[in-house]
């Protein structure tokens, strides 16, 4: 379903997941967590609770003589080569593909960038002098609408629902809308959902973008948490298409990949001439990454010995929670990401439940989503889990959230609304 929604950019509290969560649960007590202390368990944000290797303190402390100068917006020429090397070799992509002197810009995480992007793309109008298009799936990381609103732009959201795979078909977009598109966003590995575009579906969209002239944002922020098979990124489809980064802009960063969040460490890859529009959208209003970060992260690309460690953890705490939730909650093990994105019926009701009875906080499906036509939003009868502990404690909350969810289950019987036929079945996405 497409929805066309006016965000009113002084009022993004409206929509800001957390800001409704912390309304949601203040004034209600959490009941003790299963943890010894008893103390509350956080699952509502995707903030890797491991530590990244310990390299990063070192690489920091040597270049600690760059804290007293001002980092160059666009990166460090050792720092833009690391992200350009590591995107030649994990997407075997052909050699001066991609020149990290033009086509790469550091930023210091994908959400400052998503957002310098879009107040550097949206304001141009197109078609005369009608608000331009930002196209977003729904539910989405809430950023992409922030952004759009805060560039004056008008949001069109594409449901993304187990049917579609839980990614937006934007080929189903009205020829009108598409006209008035400047703006477009792709998430793979998806956030809530873990879902993977396959390679056509990536090509369909930037075929789309060829055509309207409009840019599609990539955010492959995941991309290196996958279950099965590694995701698939836009340049390898650009790679495919002759190499041509027309109209494709791509966002990667180390908070996951890296268990680095606090870092404020990552890239945008992509158009020659929107890396410089954005870069000077930076220089004007971004903070830059600082010199001794940008050496850390340099390191921190060169290495794959940690991420396949992180990606291991997230595996097994996939399994873990299918083999504890996976007789009472369908648990649908996405092909990439490290969130649960499970189906409960009743989501604010669910999470309520959760921090009344379990001290555990999750996010509401319906918090990072949008209502549609319907008066109804795609993520009503979900929560998200982020799983981002080590596998022992997620055993411990994962059985907890088994209990409530259980019991809930069992007293409103089908009132929940789940569906006993789904217990178990994979997405329908494009790996399924
Ligand atoms: C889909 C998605 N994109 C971007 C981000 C921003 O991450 P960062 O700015 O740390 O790279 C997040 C963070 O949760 C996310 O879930």
């Amino acid at each position: 379903m497409i929805t066309r929604h006016l965000v009113d950019r002084q009022k993004l509290n409206e929509f800001h997941p957390f800001t409704r969560l912390r309304d949601l649960l203040e004034a209600t007590p959490p009941g003790r967590s299963p943890l010894d202390d008893g103390q509350p368990i956080n699952l509502s944000i995707g903030e890797p609770q491991t530590q990244p290797p310990t390299f990063v303190a070192h690489e920091i402390s040597q270049a600690a003589t760059g804290w007293s100068r001002y980092p160059l917006s666009k990166g460090t020429p050792d720092y833009l080569s690391a992200c350009g090397q590591w995107l030649e070799k994990r997407y075997s992509l052909p050699k001066d593909m991609v020149d990290p002197t033009k086509h790469i810009l550091g930023v210091p995480g994908t959400r400052e960038g998503l957002f310098m992007t879009a107040l550097t793309i949206l304001p141009t109008p197109k078609q005369g002098e009608e608000t331009p298009i930002f196209l977003t799936p729904n539910p989405c990381y809430h950023v992409y609408t922030g952004a759009a609103a805060a560039a004056g732009a008008e949001v069109v959201t594409v449901n993304a629902t187990r049917e579609s795979g839980y990614l937006p078909d934007y080929t189903q977009v009205p020829e009108e809308i598409l006209k008035r598109t400047a703006l477009c966003v792709l998430c793979s590995p998806s956030n809530p959902e873990g879902a993977v575009a396959d390679p056509q579906r990536i090509r369909d969209l930037i075929d789309l973008a060829r055509k309207y002239d409009f840019v599609v944002a990539f955010d492959e922020c995941y991309a290196e948490i996958y279950t099965d098979t590694p995701p698939h990124s836009a340049f390898e489809i650009a790679a495919d298409l002759g190499g041509d980064l027309s109209n494709i802009l791509i966002f990667h960063s180390l908070s996951k990949r890296s268990s680095a969040a606090g870092l404020r460490c990552g890239f945008i890859a992509g158009d020659e001439k929107w890396i410089s529009m954005i870069n000077t959208t930076c220089q004007v209003g971004g903070a830059g990454v600082p010199l001794p970060i940008q050496a850390a992260g340099t390191r921190l690309w060169q290495d794959e010995e940690h991420v396949v460690e992180n990606r291991a953890r997230y595996q097994q705490n996939f399994k873990l929670a299918q083999e504890i939730l996976g007789n009472t909650i369908p648990v649908e093990i996405p092909a990439g990401g490290f969130c649960l994105w499970l189906e409960v019926g009743n989501g604010v009701q669910a999470t309520r439940n959760l921090w009344q009875q379990a001290g555990i906080r999750v996010m509401p499906g319906a918090y990072m989503s949008h209502k549609d036509e319907t008066g109804t939003t795609p993520g009503d009868r979900y929560i998200r889990l982020a799983l981002v502990y080590d596998v022992d404690y997620m055993a411990i909350a994962l059985k907890a959230i088994k209990e409530v969810l259980g019991q809930t289950i069992a007293v409103g019987g089908l009132a929940t609304g789940i569906t006993p036929s789904l217990t178990n079945k994979k997405p329908k996405g494009d790996n399924a």
